[in-house]
């Protein structure tokens, strides 16, 4: 039976990076699959976070996800702290995965910075945490952007030293599903950038709470080049900011970067600029719109949290208990 997880972090406002790689997907899989998708509190304070913003985020994260089309009647939505699963089990794996896979871990590298030796422990162990989630309701698949893919990689390879080490089929090989045009989405301002919630430049996104003029006066000011839009693909190969556009148009507009060089070839920025604006509010402005609705309404939105808390732990439960009992930590 496939199943679907997936997690984002209550770090502050939606962009279209989180929109475009993961949360539009989230959406369209939740038609023929069954679906988790997790706010992941527990994976925010592997970095210092603010409590009181902490929990606000959380809620609006989650207010996000219902507000981009998550159906919570179909899909299980919850946050991480409410299913102790996930640190138990992250606990297990922690004593599977080796401290030469995590070395590896190039997001570990960026979060850290220079300054390793002072990163949290947590920081470090986040991707074997990001496993557990997944492997604790022995999802098959996780739609995920680009940034994930290593992670996803380890994933794996802990799902299957678990399984060698114990003599057993008990977790799958999780897929990752990387989809759609724009699956890594960078800054506005430095298309050598990913487009981030934690970049100091706030032109530097487009968040899902833009309204419609800060989202023109965005795209107006992104970063551009001086030439004109070429004909064909190859030919945005080292034009980073001018690729990024090109491939928001085309994810926006559910078409592919040629066809969108095959009708704007040769024009200026300017023009193209007016355009993507178009079908950016278009798309964003409904789900901007349903978002207020719904933070107005909190006690909807936590008690959509509360339903899908009680689902995912009747899920939970019986995976958890098999895997101590696997470890030998309980009597069969
Ligand atoms: P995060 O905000 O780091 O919790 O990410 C939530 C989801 O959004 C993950 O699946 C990420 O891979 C995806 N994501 C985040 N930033 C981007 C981006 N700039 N482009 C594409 N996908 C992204
Ligand atoms: N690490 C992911 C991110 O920053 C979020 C995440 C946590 C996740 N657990 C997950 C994504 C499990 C997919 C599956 O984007």
């Amino acid at each position: 039976m496939p199943r679907i997880f997936s997690g984002v972090q209550p770090t502050g406002n939606l962009h279209l990076g989180n929109y475009l790689g993961a949360i539009r997907n989230w959406v369209r899989l939740q038609r023929d699959y069954e679906c988790l998708y997790c706010v992941v509190d527990l994976h925010a304070i592997t970095v210092e976070q603010d409590p009181a913003e902490l929990t606000k985020a959380t809620r609006e994260v989650a207010a996000s996800l219902l507000a981009a089309g998550i159906d919570p009647a179909r899909s299980i939505v919850f946050n991480q702290t409410q299913v102790a699963g996930h640190a138990e089990l992250a606990w297990l794996l922690n004593c599977i995965a080796r401290v030469g896979w995590l070395n590896r871990m190039t997001q570990f590298k960026e979060k850290a910075g220079k300054n390793r030796v002072n990163a949290s422990v947590g920081l470090y162990v986040y991707p074997v945490l990001m496993a557990a989630d997944i492997l604790l309701y022995k999802a098959t698949h996780v739609p995920v952007g680009e940034d994930q893919k290593q992670h996803l990689e380890l994933c794996r390879d802990i799902a299957q030293a678990f399984n060698s080490q114990f003599g057993v089929d008990f977790f799958p090989l999780t897929e990752p599903l990387i989809l759609g045009e724009a699956t890594r989405v960078m800054s506005l301002r430095d298309g050598a950038k990913k487009m981030s919630k934690s970049d100091v430049s706030d032109y530097s996104r487009i968040n899902l709470t833009d309204p419609p003029d800060t989202i023109a006066q965005k795209i107006r000011k992104a970063k551009t080049d001086p030439n004109p839009l070429p004909d064909t693909v190859a030919e945005l190969e080292r034009r980073p900011e001018a690729d990024n556009l090109v491939t928001i148009y085309a994810a926006l507009a559910d078409r592919d970067r040629q066809s969108v060089l095959a009708e704007y070839a040769g024009a200026q920025f300017s023009t193209f600029k007016e355009r993507l604006t178009e079908v950016a509010v278009a798309t964003l402005s409904p789900i901007t719109a349903e978002m207020r609705r719904l933070l107005a309404d909190p006690v909807y939105v936590d008690g959509v949290l509360r339903h899908g808390t009680a689902r995912a732990r009747s899920l939970a439960e019986p995976v958890l208990r098999e895997a101590q009992k696997i470890v030998g930590l309980l009597r069969t």
